[in-house]
């Protein structure tokens, strides 16, 4: 049976508000920390499914890894050539970043191994790392259609490559790099347009020798990480679903704290901003070599934009809570160059152009993005395709509705935001499981 929300008209949003580690900074800092020499402490580590199941899979490879108390990951690193072969399949469960940074590290060791993920991750594109991986020397084989399970033969000498990103993709930069610090010579990746940059920032912070700026890495071979300790930022994809709330919810006035302002992750910050949020940062500092802030958001009366196409990878998990905001403007919103919304954990154009129809709007659906028309939401049934952040954006729909909204599916908040119903109706949401 799934798990299903009610969200209803709440009250206006008020308080302070700790959001959960950073995902994407989590299943990095597990990974590098179990690959160092040493023993390395992770605090803020995100307590989410996708991130645990990372964490598990090197528990299976051979690294002890204690947890003192939540969000705190003590890692006993075993070295680049630690890793042993698990017993079985490892499971990345709902995790893209799990699974695609592990094809490029896992393609690198001795030993055979078999990622497999949970029935959304099955569906998702895995040529985009098979490829260039491959082409350094990996043997994986996919399903039809370049889909999982991943079966990966480990043995195979790799070679570094001078690699340029098909698609704007940080997953795919990742995978490739890691491989490459098992590779023959130097591995140069090049991006079109520059993405999250979090390999790089903390394969230097674990003492690789790695040089890089925007659109642009490159390592040498042979190179081993030298253990560190790691704190991890509130995450802003998080943050995100209270920034939207906050400001389209009238009199609301939420602080949200010590939020990762990482310049490849803070589009939609830009982007609210040009439709007249009212956002602020307070109390800027470095959280682990990355700016954080408090962010302090008030409701204000948001206009509809075309979206900068240029900010459409800095913000790229956010359109769920983007439509949402959107669909509160005074005027339409355009989301164009976005084609890659269709292959993260569902397809999240036609899930949130669906899902906004069913509450009475008009969205018009492209190729490679929507217009939404904005209007008064209705209550209505909406599907969140088993897809976190559809949830997250229609449980905030439900907030302006003249109805209940009954959100589908929700099982699946738990990977990136286990605690997100319990904060939200601490801030003054109405929401409750169905
Ligand atoms: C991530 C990169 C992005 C993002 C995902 C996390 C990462 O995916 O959507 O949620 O941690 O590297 P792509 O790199 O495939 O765009």
């Amino acid at each position: 049976m799934t798990q299903d929300w009610i969200a209803s008209a709440g009250q206006p949003l008020r308080g302070t508000l700790d959001i959960p580690g950073d995902k994407s900074v989590s299943h990095r800092a597990v990974m590098f920390a179990a690959l160092a020499d040493g023993t390395s402490t992770i605090d803020g580590f995100l307590e989410g499914e996708d991130t645990r199941a990372t964490a598990a899979i090197f528990s299976r490879v051979g690294v002890r890894i204690e947890t003192p108390s939540p969000s705190r990951r003590i890692v006993h690193g075993v070295g680049v050539d630690g890793l042993k072969p698990a017993d079985g399949d490892l499971d990345c469960g709902n995790a893209g970043t799990g699974m695609r940074l592990l094809a490029g590290l896992l393609a690198a060791q001795r030993f055979d191994s078999v990622l497999v993920g949970d029935v959304s991750l099955s569906k998702r594109p895995m040529r985009r790392v098979t490829a260039p991986l491959s082409t350094m020397g990996a043997r994986i084989d996919t399903e039809e259609g370049g889909l999982p399970p991943l079966r990966i033969h480990g043995g195979q000498p790799l070679t570094g490559i001078d690699y340029t990103l098909e698609v704007a993709s940080a997953q795919v930069k990742s995978a490739v790099l890691l491989a490459g610090l098992y590779a023959d010579g130097d591995t140069v990746v090049r991006e079109p347009h520059p993405t999250r940059d979090y390999t790089e920032r903390m394969l230097k912070a674990f003492g690789v020798d790695i040089d890089f700026s925007p659109g642009f890495a490159r390592l040498r071979g042979g190179q081993r990480l030298a253990a560190t300790d790691i704190a991890v930022p509130a995450d802003f994809s998080s943050a995100a679903f209270f920034l939207v709330a906050a400001s389209i919810i009238p009199d609301s006035e939420l602080r949200l704290r010590a939020v990762g302002l990482n310049p490849r992750r803070t589009g939609l910050l830009q982007a609210l901003r040009l439709m007249g949020a009212d956002i602020t940062e307070e109390n800027a500092s470095e959280h682990g070599g990355e700016p954080v802030a408090d962010l302090v958001v008030r409701h204000a009366p948001l206009r509809g934009i075309a979206v900068p196409e240029a900010l459409v990878p800095d913000m790229i998990d956010e359109f769920p809570a983007l439509f949402v905001a959107a669909a509160a403007a005074d005027s339409p919103t355009v989301v164009r160059g976005a084609a890659e919304l269709r292959v993260k954990e569902s397809d999240r154009l036609a899930a949130m152009a669906n899902g906004l129809r069913t509450l009475g709007l008009r969205v018009d659906e492209t190729p490679d993005g929507a217009t939404i028309f904005p209007g008064e939401l209705q209550g209505g049934v909406v599907d969140s395709h088993g897809d976190h952040r559809i949830a997250m954006a229609f449980s905030i729909a439900g907030q302006l509705a003249k109805g209940e909204v009954r959100v589908g599916d929700v099982a699946n908040v738990a990977t990136s935001f286990p605690n997100y119903d319990a904060l939200a109706t601490g801030a003054g949401f109405a929401l409750r499981k169905a």
